[in-house]
């Protein structure tokens, strides 16, 4: 079985519960989606778990310091991921999928290692579309 999950929303979570700068609500997402994969891991299915996280329109509309801040959110997020013991116990291979030529170096470089750290894996498979347009997320 195969899931995918567009993580959009997070603004409009901030302005609703008045969360201020409303990019905060970012830091909400990534909690959420803690607590998401917390219990994913521990599930037989789905084996494959897809998570829309930042599209080229994100990175055309979104400001400079929404930006930066979105972009160590998911660096961060990386590194506690192939640090998990949760994570290695269930085996998971982590995937990039998107236009990688507008992502930032140290950012692409993060991707990179966690590929290569779970490629050894295959038990699930846990894919982070990023950079991707409208065409990309139908295909
Ligand atoms: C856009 O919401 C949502 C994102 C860009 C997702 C960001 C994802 C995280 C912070 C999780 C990172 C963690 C890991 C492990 C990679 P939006 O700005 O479109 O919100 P809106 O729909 O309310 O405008």
């Amino acid at each position: 079985m195969h899931v995918g999950i567009i993580m959009d929303g997070n603004r409009r979570y901030a302005e609703k519960h008045k969360i201020f700068p409303r990019f905060r609500g970012h830091l909400e997402g990534k909690k959420a989606l803690e607590r998401l994969l917390k219990s994913w891991v521990k599930m037989k299915e789905p084996k494959y778990l897809t998570l829309y996280t930042f599209s080229l329109y994100n990175f055309k509309n979104r400001g400079v310091t929404e930006k930066k801040i979105l972009f160590s959110l998911i660096e961060q997020g990386f590194k506690e991921l192939i640090s998990s013991e949760e994570v290695k116990k269930a085996k998971v291979r982590i995937n990039v999928v998107g236009n990688l030529e507008k992502c930032p170096k140290k950012l692409r470089k993060v991707f990179e290692d966690a590929m290569e750290e779970t490629k050894k894996y295959s038990k699930k498979v846990l894919t982070f579309a990023v950079f991707y347009d409208g065409h990309d997320e139908i295909v």
